[in-house]
């Protein structure tokens, strides 16, 4: 019989563009009968990445890093995972423990570059313990408050991003990736 998959969504957001994609990753995990958990780092202290097929990770790049609350979350649980024993050297593999990252980003001076460093820092929290890092996603959007930035950037134009259309695709990726859970 197969069992319900389930997933954690993990995220932190400012001005909302890495909400609107954190939800239409929860829609596509939903669609595909995934019971998800939606939550932000300041409401998560009680949960065990280990009780979830799947955690979703996601930030803005905030000068390259994750926001602060979600940077002193991974902290603080990654600490909880040392007293219990759990970060162990070579970082064995847990089977069934997966990781998608996402990160948001303007890129207005260097580009995709200013995203990454964000995205392998929080996967690393999860890889420690022996999940499976099995995409990283990183995804256009507007800067809020700051038209130069939104226009004149290595990206381009990027107002309005993420699009309804851009949204749909990640619903849709995310459906996808439920089905090699
Ligand atoms: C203070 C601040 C710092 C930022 N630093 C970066 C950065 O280093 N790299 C980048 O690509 N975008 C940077 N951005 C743009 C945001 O990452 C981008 O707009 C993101 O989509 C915002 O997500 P949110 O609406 O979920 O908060 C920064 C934005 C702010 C307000």
């Amino acid at each position: 019989m197969k069992t319900t998959k389930t997933a954690l969504i993990l995220y932190s957001s400012n001005t909302g563009n890495t909400e609107k994609v954190a939800q239409a990753i929860r829609s596509g995990l939903e669609d595909a009968g995934v019971q998800v958990t939606f939550k932000k780092p300041e409401a998560a202290a009680d949960v065990d990445y280990f009780n979830f097929d799947l955690v979703c990770v996601g930030s803005p790049a905030i000068q390259w890093h994750p926001t602060k609350q979600m940077d002193d979350f991974l902290k603080s649980k990654m600490n909880e995972y040392r007293k219990q024993g759990k970060i162990k050297p070579c970082a064995p593999k847990v089977a069934g423990k997966n990781l998608l990252v996402f990160v948001t980003y303007t890129g207005p001076h260097t580009g995709l570059d200013e995203a990454t460093p964000a995205g392998k820092y929080m996967a690393q929290f999860f890889a420690h313990v022996g999940f499976n890092i099995i995409d990283e996603w990183y995804i256009l959007g507007e800067f809020h408050g700051n038209e130069a930035n939104s226009t004149q950037g290595r990206m381009g134009d990027v107002r309005g991003k993420p699009t309804a259309e851009e949204l749909q695709k990640i619903k849709e990726g995310a459906k996808a990736l439920a089905s090699t859970l």
